[in-house]
């Protein structure tokens, strides 16, 4: 006896055109976020060892790949410097520095490439002497200080130029603080996307390579990122930000916790990004390199793993690549 199968899925996978007809997410070069290491250093680059392909360029090159990040349709860069040891302090202050490294990086950029937008990163590790993202008083990451000093630290990169700031520091009513100063400063356009549900996450050990910060830290950051184990909180962590002014707002890491990337979309439908972090990229880039893994395919399926988990957008270090890939 013939049997009739109603519900056939194969027949939709049956050739190239019809498979296209209904994929539901799309990838394009418009989702990508592309961060950037910036350095003074004598080198103009130098390559970061645990993330391959990665170099910390000086600023005349920096400008070079904001170029290229407009020529491949990428719309926005993320900067973050690796400080001179010698400007770290325990008071922070080369972090409003009108003139640091990452707000020169800024000007330069807004000069030459004006179209690209421009994100920066709002947290004091890069220049705290104990590399925490808050100002440490006897041990302890004291909030409303450290607070203070974000917001001087927003002001300066909108001053400068930027376009997004990147609230990455999780110390509480910091989007508050800052949007209420960027306001009576008239920058009024000036959009925030927070680092809302950032986890405490040992995913960022080649990062902190890239920028200088690993040898700095004292400690860890478990009292101000979150624990691994909570969701909720992070529903929670949005909507607070949210209130307080966030336009976008992001999940961290990402792979690992795209289930938050999804409750928080079907949540809120607020502009959602993930951020492809440090550890990811090389734990991908480091099976290709073994021959374990094709590396080029993997990369294109982690960041459609985030459209389909319904981000808005990806912060990744392949973003130049995939773009490329995109556009071929
Ligand atoms: C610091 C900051 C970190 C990252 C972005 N901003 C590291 C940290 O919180 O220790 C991680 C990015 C990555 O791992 O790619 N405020």
């Amino acid at each position: 006896m013939t049997q009739h199968i109603a519900t056939r899925f194969r027949r939709l996978k049956r050739t190239p055109a019809l498979r296209a007809m209904v994929q539901e997410n799309v990838l394009t070069p418009s989702d990508l976020i592309w961060p950037m290491f910036v350095t003074d250093g004598e080198n103009p680059r130098t390559p970061v060892p645990s993330m391959p392909g990665v170099e910390r360029l000086s600023v005349d090159l920096i400008v070079k790949a904001a170029e290229q990040a407009r020529d491949l349709g990428i719309p926005a860069i993320c900067l973050f410097p690796y400080t001179d040891p010698a400007l770290k302090t325990q008071d922070c202050q080369e972090a409003w520095n009108p003139n640091n490294l990452s707000n020169r990086a800024t000007r330069a950029i807004k000069d030459a490439v004006p179209e690209v937008a421009i994100m920066t990163d709002v947290a004091l590790d890069p220049y705290n002497i104990n590399g925490h993202d808050g100002i440490v008083r006897d041990g302890v990451i004291v909030n409303d200080e450290s607070v203070e000093a974000l917001v001087k630290m927003a002001l300066a990169q909108a001053e400068a130029g930027a376009d997004i700031l990147g609230p990455s520091d999780m110390m509480d009513g910091r989007i508050g603080a800052m949007r209420t100063a960027l306001e009576a400063a008239g920058h009024k356009d000036t959009t925030i996307l927070s680092y809302a549900a950032k986890y405490a996450s040992a995913y960022y050990g080649p990062f902190r390579d890239a920028v200088g910060a690993s040898g700095a830290l004292t400690g860890d950051k478990k009292t101000y990122q979150m624990n691994p184990a909570n969701a909720d909180e992070a529903l929670r962590l949005v909507a607070r930000d949210l209130e307080e002014g966030a336009d976008m707002v992001m999940v961290k890491p990402g792979q690992p916790y795209l289930d938050i990337c999804r409750s928080v979309k079907d949540a809120f439908g607020a502009p959602t990004f993930a951020y492809q972090v440090s550890g990811e990229y090389a734990q991908i880039m480091a099976a290709g390199q073994l021959g374990w893994l094709d590396e080029e395919a993997v990369m294109m399926e982690s960041l459609m793993a985030f459209k389909r988990a319904g981000c808005d957008g990806i912060l990744t270090y392949f973003a130049p690549r995939v773009a490329a890939l995109l556009n071929s």
